[in-house]
């Protein structure tokens, strides 16, 4: 299988300053040779593209893998924007993928919770797949219950993007892009969609959303990677310690719709204002966390004047890994893998049994375009959607 490596070289690199063809194995081990196990003195950000597979229509899906220079290995491909692995160390310096996935495309297209994907149009629920624009109604999927999810039956997260890898200084990147048609899934306007993820030697990994429109469309973009930071498939979540920054959350009915509340969190299971492990409260019998079974919720984050929010903070006590969450949107979701139930064997054999993964997914609250006092999600033409998120991987002693 051909790859391809675009390796940065520090500082001076303005632009990729190699290209090499290597040959690489394929499926799950397919990515381990990156650049960094060449003959370097000193390991440098790379990323390489290679083939990960093709369609039942035979178009291919290729998988970027980004490299810095301490070691953290991002793979990423270009169906659905999916981040397959993502290895950082522990507190002893052992590397472990810490997203939920598969091994092949096949996987992935047989099912997927979404697993590592972009979410868009409109990531979380529109009520009854209705909104209305202008007087102009407009009716989406309905393919979770009575609602409309995560963009509809075939959403941004299983489509075939384009992609472009980069180089600037010690970090890397690809480009993802994606041209959504008036009418897709039923979404207004004609959307151009941008996802850019990048890897920094700080061990970020950044995504940034842009978009634009030709007619007034909701636009909600965030991505569904699931982790577990004791390992991938290595048990639940539920002793990760988790702080979200939010004094207030969206209530929701029994569909995961919100009912309008910006409701305190003080004296309730929602309250992760304190590092507070994610399975202390999860079973306690009480009305929201039985509507969700569970903690599937929109957090309102607590913004100051800055326009970036420190979100959320996971710390996973065996492995001393730790991930922060930075992001310009005002809400993010909290899902604590409540439909995960075992019925899922994903990357080398491992089943996911309930709560083996959490997301984070950061974006404006759901249904929004029926919620008139929610911020508005509304993408008008001429203006540009943009929108920042950052996970930062670390550890503590
Ligand atoms: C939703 C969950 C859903 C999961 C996978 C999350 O964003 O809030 O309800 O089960 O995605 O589809």
């Amino acid at each position: 299988m051909k790859s391809q490596v675009f390796r940065g070289s520090g500082l001076a690199a303005a632009h990729i300053v190699a290209l090499a063809l290597l040959h690489y194995g394929c499926g799950a081990e397919g990515d381990r040779s990156h650049a960094m196990q060449q003959t370097d003195e000193q390991p440098r950000a790379a990323v390489t593209r290679a083939e990960f597979g093709q369609l039942p229509d035979g178009t291919p899906v290729d998988a970027f893998t980004l490299t810095n220079a301490n070691g953290v290995v991002v793979r990423a491909i270009t169906y659905g924007g999916i981040i397959t692995s993502l290895r950082v160390p522990d507190r002893n310096g052992q590397f472990d993928d810490v997203v939920l996935g598969y091994d092949d495309l096949a996987g992935y297209l047989e099912e997927n919770p979404y697993f590592g994907a972009i979410i868009g149009r409109y990531g979380n629920r529109i009520a009854g797949g209705r909104f209305t624009i202008d007087g102009q109604t407009y009716t989406l999927a309905t393919n979770n219950g009575p609602n409309h999810l995560h963009g509809g039956v075939t959403g941004f997260d299983k489509v075939v993007w384009q992609a472009e890898p980069f180089e600037r200084g010690d970090s890397v990147g690809v480009v993802f892009s994606y041209a959504s048609p008036d009418g897709e899934e039923g979404y207004p306007g004609n959307l151009d969609v941008r996802v850019t993820y990048t890897l920094t030697a700080a061990n970020e990994l950044v995504f940034d959303y842009y978009a634009i429109t030709d007619k007034p469309t909701p636009v909600n973009l965030t991505q569904h990677s699931y982790f577990n930071l004791a390992g991938d498939g290595r048990g639940d979540v539920l002793g990760h310690q988790l702080m979200i920054n939010a004094d207030h959350f969206t209530p929701v009915d029994s569909t995961l719709i919100p009912n309008g509340a910006i409701a305190p969190v003080a004296g309730t299971p929602f309250d992760f204002r304190s590092a507070t492990a994610i399975g202390a409260r999860i079973d306690q019998d009480e009305a929201q966390l039985r509507n969700g079974l569970g903690y599937d919720h929109n957090f309102v984050l607590n913004r100051g004047d800055s326009a970036v929010t420190h979100a959320a903070q996971v710390y996973e006590p065996r492995t001393g890994r730790s991930m922060d969450v930075y992001t310009t949107e005002p809400g993010v979701q909290f899902y604590s893998g409540n439909f995960l139930d075992g019925s899922i064997t994903g990357k080398a054999g491992r089943v996911y049994r309930h709560r083996y993964g959490f997301c984070l997914e950061t974006q404006h609250f759901p249904n929004s375009p029926n919620q008139p006092d929610f911020p508005s999600t509304i993408l008008q033409p001429g203006d540009e959607y943009r929108s920042t998120t950052t996970y930062v991987f670390g550890v503590r002693p």
